[in-house]
């Protein structure tokens, strides 16, 4: 009998007797009775519970109802006379579980401002807003393990505590123990430590998901990643989840493909799913936001090398805070320029510069770019990152050594290319980045539950 609101409200049966349980949003009264706004978060909509005077307790708890107790309401569904919502909830029974004092209760019925329900991330589940991004969230989550699922790709959990740094960027947050605490970093050599060697928070699963790739076909991980790099922008967390495919015997325009196709999926699902949930984000968070994602679904990505990336940004005569040449590693204002002002749609950018791309993407003939690819879009710029990785042993181990990482401590790493190697390719999708397209919100700190930036982890 006790029901989910987003069931009943999906599914009406007027006479129906039924119970819910949730929190108070709003209670009105009027002569003789009290409209009281319940929700459960099962839904951006709540429930019209019509409670009347009747009730045992009318005067001495359900008058004193406010913003965020928790009730159990039993009684009988009704249509509703008046305009606004289609059934209302006439209450037999009204049982307060839980007061919410209105003088320090921090939510009141106003908006507040994201930064401040920053500061309250125990309570902001409880916002419509907050409560639609997790709703998203979720099922985008979903979404990812279905479309890798249906297509055959095998599922590997890469471990969150790893000695290799992936992206060899020293961004590496160190695990040890107090008593093992050294200066060595993660990919060096050193005695003592509590695996025998430095280890760390992974940056992204991609080598071990290679290693199943080059064992199993198709993969994906889908977990936890960590950096420790000290930027406070809205794009950054500190922990963040990555979704990382890995294909065998794929090269960068198969990754491409896979990439625009799972990107084309997802927001097909939420589009179709969650269409409560993105109307209020378009309503008041993106304006236009639904019509920009049925684009993203409608139109075929675009694709430029970053060689006539560099060249369209020149002739753009825009002036940038970090000046453009051949050579340069994008920034931020360059990807959103193109997406946004010159191709207004997703855009694909192929063929980085080697020197400054990690020591794992395969070197194209030309011998001075790599098979890398990044995946822009308008109001995030890079949403994923991904490459063809570099299968031959020679090339690989002489990556290695330009960039300074110590071959000693990737020996599994390059047996890969010493027993039956394989062309591969994959990519990272950074998961809050999506969740911030999908949703429209401007800050990576209100997509994910409990945000960790640099000076920042509450609870
Ligand atoms: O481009 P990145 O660094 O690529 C990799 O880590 C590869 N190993 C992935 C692979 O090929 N399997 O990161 C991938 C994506 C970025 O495009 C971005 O969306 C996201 O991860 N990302 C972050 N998201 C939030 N906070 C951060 N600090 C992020 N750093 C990267
Ligand atoms: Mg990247």
């Amino acid at each position: 009998m006790k029901k989910r609101i987003a069931n009943v409200l999906a599914a009406p049966q007027i006479g129906e007797q039924l119970q819910v349980a949730g929190w108070v949003r709003t209670r009105r009264d009027a002569s003789g009775f009290s409209f009281i706004e319940v929700g459960d978060g099962s839904s951006l909509a709540n429930i019209q519970v019509i409670a009347d005077q009747t009730l045992a307790n009318y005067g001495d708890e359900v008058k004193k109802l406010s913003v965020g107790c928790s009730v159990l309401v039993t009684g009988i569904l009704q249509e509703s006379p008046a305009k606004g919502q289609a059934v209302e909830l006439r209450a037999t029974e009204v049982q307060v579980l839980g007061w919410a004092d209105p003088e320090s209760y921090p939510l009141q019925k106003k908006q507040h401002s994201f930064e401040f329900l920053r500061n309250i991330t125990h309570l902001r589940p409880r916002t419509n807003a907050l409560g639609a991004v997790a709703r998203v969230r979720s099922r985008l989550s979903y979404g990812v393990h279905t479309f890798f699922q249906d297509r055959g790709f095998i599922q590997v959990h890469t471990p969150i505590i790893t000695t290799s740094d992936c992206e060899g960027a020293g961004e590496m947050f160190q695990v040890t123990t107090p008593s093992h605490a050294s200066e060595v970093k993660v990919g060096e050599e050193s005695g003592g430590e509590f695996f025998g060697r430095p280890a760390g928070l992974t940056v992204s699963g991609q080598l071990q998901a290679e290693v199943y790739a080059q064992a199993l076909g198709n993969v994906y991980t889908f977990g936890p990643t960590f950096r420790a790099e000290n930027s406070n922008t809205s794009r950054h967390l500190a922990e963040f989840w990555m979704v990382e495919p890995e294909m065998a015997f794929c090269d960068l325009e198969g990754n491409r493909h896979v990439a625009e196709e799972m990107l084309k999926y997802l927001v097909r699902l939420v589009l179709a799913e969650c269409a409560e949930d993105l109307a209020l984000f378009d309503r008041f968070i993106a304006k236009g936001l639904l019509a920009r994602l049925q684009q993203v679904v409608d139109q075929e990505f675009a694709h430029i090398t970053y060689t006539q990336a560099v060249e369209e940004l020149l002739q753009s005569k825009q002036s940038f805070t970090y000046p453009v040449q051949w050579g340069i590693d994008l920034q931020s204002e360059h990807e959103r320029y193109l997406t946004e002002t010159i191709y207004q749609r997703p855009l694909i950018v192929t063929d980085y510069p080697a020197a400054i791309k990690p020591f794992y993407m395969r070197v194209s003939e030309d011998g001075r770019t790599v098979a890398a690819m990044d995946i822009l879009v308008p109001g995030i710029g890079e949403i994923i990152g991904g490459s063809q990785r570099e299968e031959r042993y020679d090339v690989l181990l002489a990556r290695m050594q330009q960039a300074g990482i110590e071959p000693s401590g990737y020996e599994w790493y390059l047996d890969l290319r010493r027993y039956g190697t394989v062309p591969h390719s994959g990519f990272g999708l950074g998961f809050e980045r999506l969740v911030q397209f999908v949703t429209g919100m401007a800050n990576i700190r209100e997509v994910i539950p409990f945000p960790r930036t640099p000076g920042f982890a509450p609870c």
